[in-house]
């Protein structure tokens, strides 16, 4: 065992989720409709997912009594607003009971206003690009606030905007039966791009405008380049428009959401495919645990005196010692991070559960696996683990 650390009494412990992913059944969203085209992204839809627009009581139930203090999730905003302008009091109320059913179990939640999906409707009028998206986002977070009001200190406008640019590129070029690109290192959408820092902006007066004391962000996907030597210039060329920009829009915010997972390396013609005699994890992705530690630095390089949390962290694997042995080596990194003064207030692990990876259930990135016939939950070794030491404030950390 590495030597035990002591955590800040208030820094965030928790995991992570994202509604569309465990809710089940989310069909009046943009992703159910994508789900049920053909194209070579869906491996299958997300269906009944993991239930939890039923059972959060459960999954909650589970995380406060692993020893989690800290839970992230999102709320939809298809369910909120099934057709523009016409709001479901019945879905601001079941959020507004899962803030309260989180505090009632010792749970500090982090309420993220968009993760991924839309309506329905939002899309076919043209998406994020179209005139008036920030208007129509300022709009659904205004008949939501009864959700954030109060009880919540944290809320993320928007998860991972620069993913959320890059599937906009994707699905033009699905609209236009052009070749699939890369999802993940794909060019944002420009347009997508500066409307969604339209929305974060418009969104942060928002939410501060009906409730001043929650402290908002958003949160960021970090790939970690690594330029090979003489490459440095196409790395910071390749990482601007993909992740820079949307870590400069965040330095007036009142803190910074860092997700991270794994490298990328860049050579003299771009990114360099993960070496075949790295450990891939069932993403596909290279096993580097220090991504974290290194995605952290970046961001407050990129946006100085911004306090960092980590919102999403983690792997896909059916080996939970794996987990374990990654999420040490992260939490590692991330020490020396603040060893050496980086301001990071937070730790959410990604995934509470087994979830729907966007377009297949096999990536399993869950502290808790969850059968996906019956939705029984079985938390792993690594959700002991790793809640342990929230219950306790103390790191323990393996030897590498
Ligand atoms: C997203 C999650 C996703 C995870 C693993 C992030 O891109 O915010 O929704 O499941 O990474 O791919």
């Amino acid at each position: 065992m590495a030597p035990a650390r002591r955590l800040p009494d208030d820094f965030l412990w928790g995991a992570s989720t994202s509604a569309h992913q465990i809710e089940g059944n989310n069909t009046n969203s943009d992703w159910w409709l994508f789900e049920h085209m053909d194209t070579p992204y869906i491996k299958e839809p997300s269906g009944d997912a993991c239930d939890s627009y039923h059972r959060w009581p459960e999954d909650m139930d589970l995380l406060a009594e692993l020893g989690f203090t800290d839970y992230r999730f999102s709320i939809e905003w298809a369910r909120i607003e099934p057709a523009p302008g016409e709001f479901s009091q019945a879905a601001i109320a079941h959020y507004r009971r899962m803030v309260e059913g989180a505090h009632e179990r010792g749970l500090r939640p982090l309420v993220t206003l968009h993760h991924f999906t839309a309506p329905r409707w939002f899309l076919e009028r043209g998406g994020w690009a179209a005139a008036g998206s920030d208007e129509l986002f300022a709009r659904y977070l205004t008949a939501a606030a009864p959700v954030y009001a109060t009880d919540v200190a944290y809320a993320c406008t928007i998860n991972e905007p620069n993913m959320l640019a890059s599937m906009a590129t994707l699905y033009k070029a699905h609209l236009s039966d052009g070749p699939p690109p890369t999802f993940g290192l794909t060019t944002p959408d420009g347009a997508t791009t500066d409307a969604l820092v339209r929305a974060h902006r418009r969104a942060v007066e928002t939410v501060k405008s009906l409730a001043p004391h929650v402290r908002c962000g958003w949160s960021v996907a970090n790939q970690v380049y690594q330029p090979l030597p003489g490459a440095e210039d196409v790395a910071a060329a390749f990482r601007h428009p993909r992740e820079d920009v949307f870590l400069e829009a965040a330095r007036d915010d009142d803190w910074l959401g860092v997700q991270s997972y794994t490298r990328t390396r860049i050579g003299p013609d771009g990114p360099l495919p993960v070496p075949p005699d790295a450990e891939h994890t069932l993403m596909g992705w290279e096993f580097y645990p220090r991504a974290l530690g290194e995605a952290l630095r970046h961001s407050a390089a990129v946006a100085p005196g911004v306090p960092l949390i980590v919102t999403e962290n983690g792997i896909a694997t059916a080996d939970d010692t794996r987990r374990i042995q990654y999420t040490s080596e992260a939490l590692d990194s991330l020490i020396s991070t603040m060893d050496d003064g980086i301001d990071v207030r937070g730790y959410f692990h990604w995934s509470a559960l087994d979830n729907y990876e966007w377009g297949r259930y096999a990536p399993t990135f869950g502290l808790i696996a969850v059968a996906r016939e019956t939705f029984t939950r079985t938390p792993k070794p690594s959700a002991a683990w790793l809640g342990a030491m929230g219950r306790r404030r103390i790191l323990t950390l393996l030897e590498e």
